[in-house]
């Protein structure tokens, strides 16, 4: 198996009626757990980082490890740039062999959303890259400190902004939200079975941390062909780091690693399961 393009899984996912989940990595711990959770269930997965995360996870250093990773893994891996702040980043990311890459402009007016979306299609293509692009608002944040208040995609526009700037995938914006949920949220799927039936892009779920069994697998009955996992995956490693500092009088380095990899292992294998629907 191998690294293969984005748009190969948005594929697979399509044909069969699942969704591929997208889990964001912040370090080798993380990787690994993602890695061997897809591999147990023989299940494609995407590897992603956001460019806010670049802070505290180098480029640099993440990205060989990603790739490399997606080369030698047992099942498909897509390695996906997430939130592009800036086409530098998004160069980057390409050179150093991600298969996909997002810039997000959706909080930049419509017009300049679709001619820096254009610029990133043009880049990518030289590179043979899938594209992803936002449409609407998420709510919370990815990283920032700026908490955004959810405003829902239109799908006249997402028809139109599909048409001008031939993306792959769309994110929407149906209600959902990065980071923990206060309360759980109220996804319109009213909008989302209207963007699914004028569009024909497979659409994207930001935000998924928090959201039902239940939810998931009606988002994938109505077009969402990928599904992003941020928050319960570095929730997860934390929490089992601290559940093992807790119960030892002094912390072993290579035990606490396992104890990291295992909480996202445990995280993605649970999301995959939801995912592949059957
Ligand atoms: P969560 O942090 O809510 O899982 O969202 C992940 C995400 O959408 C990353 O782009």
């Amino acid at each position: 198996m191998a690294l293969v393009s984005m748009n190969q899984l948005l594929y697979r996912a399509e044909s069969l009626n699942c969704a591929v989940g997208a889990f964001s990595v912040g370090n080798m711990e993380m990787i690994m757990g993602a890695l061997s959770a897809a591999e147990e269930m023989n299940t494609p997965i995407i590897l992603q980082i956001a460019e806010k995360r670049l802070q505290q996870s180098p480029l640099s250093l993440m990205a060989p490890m990603m790739v490399s990773a997606a080369k030698e893994s047992r099942v498909d891996i897509a390695v996906h740039l997430d939130h592009g702040l800036t086409l530098e980043c998004v160069k980057a990311a390409l050179d150093y062999g991600f298969s996909s890459v997002m810039l997000d402009a959706s909080l930049l007016p419509y017009d300049e959303n679709i001619a820096t979306t254009e610029q990133v299609v043009a880049m990518a293509g030289e590179y043979g890259a899938t594209v992803e692009a936002e449409l609407g608002v998420v709510g919370g944040n990815e990283g920032d400190t700026a908490e955004h208040k959810i405003v829902c995609t239109d799908p006249d526009t997402a028809l139109d902004f599909c048409n001008r700037t031939r993306v792959d995938a769309l994110a929407v914006a149906i209600g959902n939200a990065h980071g923990n949920y206060p309360v759980l949220p109220a996804l319109r799927f009213d909008i989302l079975e209207q963007i699914h039936k004028k569009t024909d892009v497979p659409l994207v779920l930001h935000g998924g941390t928090g959201i039902t069994d239940e939810m998931f697998r009606r988002a994938i009955s109505l077009g969402i062909r990928k599904i992003n996992i941020a928050t319960a995956s570095f929730q997860a490693l934390a929490d089992h780091a601290k559940e093992y500092c807790l119960c030892v009088e002094r912390a072993d380095y290579f035990a606490l690693s396992e104890r990291m990899v295992n909480g996202v292992y445990e995280n993605v294998k649970r999301h995959i399961a939801v995912f592949n629907n059957n």
